[in-house]
């Protein structure tokens, strides 16, 4: 599946509430790798929340922060890196991510996303009227990129840890060992 490629680090693309950051945590602490997550690293480098990114410097500005931070990923070795929901939707980011990392996408359905962030107010894509709808059509919109990844996860009815040990597991069937 992965024939020559460098796999030295775990990627986790997919929409907002599909556990990337909670379940590439946990791979992280079973595999030994660092834990890395790109709105983290945009928070501290901006030295403001992700909504006030949004509302002082506008989405644009932001998705050239996620930009600029996958490029710097390249350099990386046994790092879990979570990304931001909409990361991929820049198919350049998903072809760097993919030079250097397995991409694994977590999925989940528009109701079960909704009810995952309805009581958290910092996502501010979903802060409008009508979330579900904004979470359908944006889902809808982006699940070409997310197909692009190399491995689709079902995160539906599974725990948090159930959803780690699928992602390590995938990661070490697509190491060389196991070609
Ligand atoms: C976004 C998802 C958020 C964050 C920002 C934009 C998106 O990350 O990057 O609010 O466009 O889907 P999570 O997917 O970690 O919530």
């Amino acid at each position: 599946m992965t024939g020559e490629r460098a796999i030295r680090n775990l990627a986790l693309i997919g929409f907002m509430g599909t556990g990337k950051s909670s379940a590439g945590k946990l791979a992280a602490d079973i595999l030994h790798f660092t834990f890395l997550d790109t709105d983290r690293v945009i928070e501290a480098r901006a030295g403001s929340a992700i909504s006030e990114v949004f509302a002082q410097q506008g989405e644009p500005a932001f998705r050239e922060w996620e930009r600029r931070i996958v490029e710097e990923l390249t350099h990386r070795s046994k790092t879990v890196i979570a990304t931001g929901g909409g990361l991929p939707v820049n198919e350049a980011n998903l072809l760097s991510l993919k030079s250097h990392a397995l991409v694994l996408c977590l999925w989940a359905s528009p109701e079960t996303v909704f009810e995952r962030v309805r009581h958290g107010d910092h996502r501010p894509l979903l802060n409008g009227p009508e979330p579900l709808e904004k979470i359908r059509a944006l889902l809808a919109a982006r699940k070409p990129y997310y197909c692009q990844a190399d491995v689709l996860v079902n995160t539906e009815r599974r725990s948090v840890k159930e959803v780690a040990a699928q992602v390590v597991h995938q990661f070490h069937i697509a190491q060389p060992a196991h070609p």
